[in-house]
């Protein structure tokens, strides 16, 4: 199943939808950098409103950026810094409403204006974060979360972790 449509109807019907494309794509490939190459792809075209949708991993104690889609990005991030470097140390999702009032955001992108953030956690480890950057304030809620949260874990549970 390659071919994805954009989903409609209720966040919540969004969200499974997406599920349903990423459990697909994930089917009989374990490789970890493949499924993140194709699950930023399903994020960023399945939903509305996003400019930016990618992973960062954490090698040597910094998170380096990994697959995504829109516009170049900092290569760098360090635990601590900013939404990504944040949600890594806190390991805590974190939604950021308005960027402009998170201390410390990194602006990779003029045009972000909300943010999630969700770590990624395997085997009790953490590997990275998944970012997805919105264009317009207060783009993601509480369920943004969960599905977001979900489309993760499957990615966790689907790939032979690598780093
Ligand atoms: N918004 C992030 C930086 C990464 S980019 O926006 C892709 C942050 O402050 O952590």
């Amino acid at each position: 199943m390659l071919a994805t449509v954009k989903p409609s109807g209720s966040k919540s019907e969004i969200y499974a939808d997406l599920a349903l494309q990423a459990r697909g794509i994930f089917e009989g490939e374990r490789d970890w950098l493949a499924n993140a190459a194709n699950l930023s792809a399903i994020i960023f075209n399945g939903l509305d409103d996003l400019n930016w949708a990618g992973f960062y991993f954490l090698r040597d104690g910094e998170l380096v950026l990994g697959p995504f889609q829109g516009k170049p990005a900092c290569v760098r991030i360090a635990l601590g810094r900013g939404v990504c470097g944040t949600a890594a140390e806190q390991r805590k999702t974190i939604v950021v409403e308005d960027v402009e009032k998170f201390p410390g955001h990194i602006a990779c992108d003029a045009a972000s204006r909300s943010e999630i953030v969700v770590p990624l956690i395997s085997n009790g480890k953490l590997v990275g974060v998944l970012d997805v950057d919105a264009p317009i304030g207060s783009r993601f809620d509480e369920e943004d979360r969960i599905g977001i949260e979900k489309l993760t874990a499957l990615w966790v549970a689907a790939s032979d972790i690598m780093l």
